[in-house]
């Protein structure tokens, strides 16, 4: 619906954000829906706030020239690019990103117009400006209707509208308001299972190390990791572990697993911390998080020079080589305008030089969880084009009764609703679909961006948590694509490492480099991902959106970085 309005009003340069109110009352803008959506079937309405209530919204500035660093994202990116290996410093990226001044002039001049005068700015690069205005307020600034909607069968209760409007002339300015339209629910990986002891498998083809349970040793095994630890310090080369949901890594639990699972490392190694938006990590017994464990135990598997514990972090000169996360979202939950807002962070950080990793999800076609559906579920960011999404596989017998790898039954792939296939993997989903056939027709997108793309082990990985001093620690066993992006991630981190110290430019945003070498994976062709009522897809010679594009060998890998 578009509200005819009489439009016309001056634009003033505005040098600061906070500005008075204009003695004047402007005439109302015309105004267009921004974004819109039907209620989730996860949610219920559960009333109408209190218009007094206030509530704290924030405004996405547009980016100068997005397009412009989409560009040079793929060129630094894709190997034999004549920029390829060419980061952008903060600066560079900073001139692309930052919203114009006409841009803040324009968004200012509307809220100081209603009222709205004490702005605060955040982001990394100032683009998002924040308010803090009583719900009648938002409802007649945005057209909107906010209502409270609490989660089926969930702790959560959200404020949300189902639709919200911003003035024709700001279309240009405006990328989003948030919190508005999304329904976002974070989900971990990580899931303890019952802990395997007796179950050992004669084989020819799996590492003994393997034939149990996972540990480091058997991950370096399997994936030819080399056992001597990276040389270069973390000015250099940080891999950096997210944490949410308040899941706590020990150091005390770590220092345990080190000694029990890598005594060639001091077990004194340990990770640094840094925390954004309230973050915390307190070191006390019985704190410690299944899925914040797995992540800061795996990283420390193959790096040991050291390791950042970040909730989020800023893009300036020190970004990570390496950022692995073990959350997802189930893509629907987000908005188009929402997920492409966020999709375009990690571009940037791809374009200055970070690899982006995500856990694809454990619910199978699923999502990020399992849960009954009617349509399959993709999973969020890994539907992102910009990030490298890792699934899940699991040692299985075959018919010769050798332990192989093959599809883990929980790992999520599919297609994205919101993301069209990009061009490095065109080849690679076009050869699978041909192949699917009419099989799942209607129940997933055959144009969205495939995932995941890589693999590694996910089952029965051993951790550490809530040890006591003194007391030998117990293991336990924990299953997710949760254990294979820090794992993925290692494997990266130790790649860049080795290309510093042949004085290369790390590997920066993956994706166009791993799609050009496929032959360096170890092709995984049998299993499936199970869920919405079916046997899910299942993996194939090539690219599948169960493995991607299989586990990694790391000679091979490596000898590919090195001649990219
Ligand atoms: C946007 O960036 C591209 C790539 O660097 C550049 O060619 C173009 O001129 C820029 N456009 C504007 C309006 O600055
Ligand atoms: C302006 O907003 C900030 C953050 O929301 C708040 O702390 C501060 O008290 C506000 N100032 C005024 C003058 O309302
Ligand atoms: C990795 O690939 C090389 C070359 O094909 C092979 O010799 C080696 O055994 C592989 N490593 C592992 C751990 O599979
Ligand atoms: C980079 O970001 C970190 C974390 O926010 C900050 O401590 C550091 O000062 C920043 N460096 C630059 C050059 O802006
Ligand atoms: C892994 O393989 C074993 C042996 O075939 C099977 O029992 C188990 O269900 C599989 N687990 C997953 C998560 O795929
Ligand atoms: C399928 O994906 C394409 C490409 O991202 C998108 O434009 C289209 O809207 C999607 N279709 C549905 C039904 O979600």
């Amino acid at each position: 619906m578009v509200y005819l309005a009489a439009l016309g009003f001056v634009l003033t340069a505005l040098s600061t954000l906070s500005t008075t109110l204009a003695a004047s009352i402007p005439a109302p803008r015309a105004m267009v829906v921004h974004e819109e959506r039907e209620l989730p079937t996860h949610f219920s309405l559960a009333g109408t706030p209190s218009p007094d209530t206030h509530i704290n919204l924030k405004i996405a500035l547009t980016a100068t020239n997005m397009s412009g660093l989409e560009k040079v994202a793929w060129d630094v990116s894709t190997p034999g690019n004549s920029l390829y290996g060419q980061h952008l410093n903060y600066d560079q990226t900073r001139a692309y990103v930052v919203p114009s001044p006409e841009t803040i002039s324009a968004v200012t001049t509307w809220l100081n117009e209603n009222g709205i005068t004490n702005l605060t700015t955040s982001g990394a690069f100032n683009e998002w400006l924040g308010f803090t205005v009583p719900i009648s307020t938002a409802n007649s600034l945005l057209q909107a209707n906010f209502q409270k909607f609490s989660e089926v069968g969930g702790p959560r209760e959200l404020t949300r509208t189902l639709s919200y409007s911003i003035p024709v002339d700001l279309e240009q300015h405006i990328d989003l308001v948030y919190p508005t339209t999304d329904f976002v629910r974070l989900s971990k990986g990580a899931k303890f299972q019952v802990h395997k002891t007796s179950d050992k498998l004669a084989t020819r083809t799996v590492p003994t190390s393997c034939q149990s349970e996972i540990t480091p040793q058997c991950l370096q095994d399997l994936y030819g990791i080399p056992k001597t630890p990276a040389t270069h310090s973390w000015n250099d080369n940080t891999l950096a572990v997210s944490g949410f949901l308040e899941q706590y890594a020990e150091k005390a639990d770590l220092e345990q697993f080190l000694a029990k699972y890598r005594p060639d490392i001091p077990p004194s190694t340990t990770f640094q911390q840094e925390f954004v938006d309230g973050g915390m990590n307190p070191q006390a017994p019985l704190m410690a998080g299944d899925e914040a464990s797995l992540d800061i135990q795996y990283t420390t598997v193959t790096l040991m020079a050291s390791w950042t514990w970040r909730t989020s972090f800023s893009i300036n000169d020190t970004t990570p080589g390496v950022l692995t996360t073990s959350y997802s979202f189930n893509e629907g939950d987000l908005t188009p305008a929402l997920a492409n807002n966020l999709c375009n962070v990690y571009m940037m950080l791809g374009a200055c030089g970070t690899s982006i990793l995500y856990a694809s999800g454990d619910g199978g076609v699923s999502g990020g969880q399992s849960e009954s559906c009617t349509t399959f579920v993709p999973t969020f960011p890994s539907t992102c084009p910009w990030v490298t999404s890792v699934g899940s596989t699991n040692l299985t017998m075959d018919g010769a009764g050798d332990l192989v790898e093959a599809a883990a039954t929980f790992t999520s792939g599919g297609f994205s609703n919101y993301f069209s296939t990009p061009s490095y993997q065109n080849d690679a989903v076009e050869r699978y679909l041909t192949d699917l056939g009419n099989t799942y027709s209607g129940l997933y997108n055959s144009s969205g961006r495939g995932y995941p793309d890589v693999s590694t082990n996910g089952v029965n990985f051993q951790i550490i948590m809530d040890s006591l001093p003194l007391v030998p620690p117990i293991p336990l066993s924990v299953d997710g694509t949760s254990c294979s992006s820090p794992a993925f991630a290692s494997i990266i981190a130790l790649i860049n490492d080795c290309l510093i110290a042949a004085g290369k430019p790390r590997l920066g945003f993956l994706n166009p480099f791993l799609y050009s070498c496929t032959e360096v994976f170890n092709d995984i062709t049998t299993g499936s991902n199970p869920g919405c009522g079916t046997n899910g897809f299942s993996a194939m010679k090539g690219w599948d959106p169960v493995t991607g594009l299989g586990t990694p060998n790391f000679t091979r890998l490596l000898d590919a970085a090195l001649s990219a």
